[in-house]
């Protein structure tokens, strides 16, 4: 227990990290504020007490008098800036958005914690820096991104050193990948592959594999993230950390995984493969600096996870997948037309 009632802030809280983490913070004892817009996170995923207690501000990060008021009034010790929209295959097509949500929001933080001296800004970036690289992507291996959001989440990778250098806020990043459990938006047409598979497979539409679904990725608990997440607030300043699953799958896999699980509660969905997207083939990360430093363990069995995830979105009430506004429509791929 923390006696000390830390005051922690969470940007997108109402997410699947921010879900999960501040339930893990207020279960220590800490003193949490969120944030979230509920753009990609729902109210009812938020645990309660943030509530009760007044603790949670429906504000857009882009609102700077919103925000300033935030810090005045909690003067947070630590900030978990988590907000974003990570929709790696669909940034090129909004990309103005993609660099005002994931980026100029990040600076309102930044500059944020930087005035009202802030101890330490943690931020999750993502795998999405690494790009063309060749995986298993280290660390120290020079970022490429190969996508508006993975060029959003470098720059404010590059920003949050500079902030440091010049005004001496301490961070640390995060590149977590794939990570998946309850509170997932399931309902987002263009994010989160397993959690659209559910919903297709709850709806009695074919799971779509965009593809042959040779492609790789490895996917983890969320559970496994959160000790790892709460060591970064002590130490660990200007480091960088992969945090994921080390075992890769193929997309064919899981999606196969998926109809499995979908016909023992009822719901026989059909595999098709539709045209690819433009993506990285292969993608996963070397996770030893995180294990070594960070005591990292990730033992997801993405059987149980999935399983536990259809069983929660069996319960959830139907929400609206919405069209986002695309500002390019050239080249635009015939699913999401
Ligand atoms: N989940 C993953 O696999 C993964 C992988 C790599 C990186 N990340 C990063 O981790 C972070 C959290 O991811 P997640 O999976 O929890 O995403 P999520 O979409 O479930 O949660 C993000 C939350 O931020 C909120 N939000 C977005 N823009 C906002 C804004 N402008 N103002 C206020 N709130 C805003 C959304 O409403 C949502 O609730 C993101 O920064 C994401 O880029 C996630």
């Amino acid at each position: 227990m923390n006696d000390q009632k830390t005051k922690i802030l969470i940007t997108g809280v109402a997410g699947l990290l921010g879900a999960h983490f501040s339930r893990h913070l207020l279960d220590k004892g800490y003193d949490v504020v969120g944030i979230d817009n509920l753009s990609g996170g729902y109210a009812d995923y938020m645990d309660k007490r943030l509530i009760v207690e007044e603790n949670f501000y429906d504000i857009d990060l882009a609102d700077k008098n919103a925000l300033e008021k935030i810090f005045s009034e909690h003067k947070p010790e630590y900030v978990y800036h988590f907000a974003a929209y990570a929709a790696e295959g669909l940034s090129p097509f909004i990309r103005n958005f993609n660099y005002t949500n994931n980026l100029i929001c990040s600076v309102n933080v930044i500059n944020a914690c930087i005035t009202h001296g802030t101890k330490k800004i943690i931020f999750t970036s993502s795998m999405a820096v690494y790009g063309h690289g060749t995986p298993p992507f280290k660390e120290n291996q020079t970022p490429s991104p190969a996508d508006p959001y993975g060029i959003a989440k470098y720059a404010v990778e590059m920003d949050l050193k500079q902030a440091y250098e010049q005004f001496g806020l301490n961070y640390s990043i995060v590149r977590p990948h794939n990570v998946i459990g309850i509170y997932q938006n399931i309902w987002d047409k263009y994010r989160n592959v397993i959690g659209i598979w559910i919903r297709n497979a709850l709806a009695g539409d074919p799971i779509l594999v965009y593809g042959d679904g040779t492609q790789k990725r490895a996917f983890s608990d969320i559970a496994f993230y959160l000790e790892a997440f709460e060591k970064l607030m002590e130490g660990f300043d200007e480091e960088i950390f992969n945090l994921g699953a080390d075992r890769e799958y193929d997309l064919n896999t899981i999606a196969a995984l998926v109809q499995k699980i979908g016909i023992e509660h009822g719901h026989n969905a059909e595999i098709k493969h539709v045209e690819g997207r433009m993506e990285v083939k292969d993608a996963y990360c070397d996770h030893g600096k995180a294990k070594k430093l960070l005591d990292f363990k990730d033992n997801t069995d993405i059987e149980s996870t999935i399983r536990e995830m259809f069983a929660w979105a069996q319960q959830q009430p139907k929400r609206e997948s919405k069209q986002m506004e695309y500002e390019v429509e050239k080249n635009m791929y015939s699913f999401w037309k």
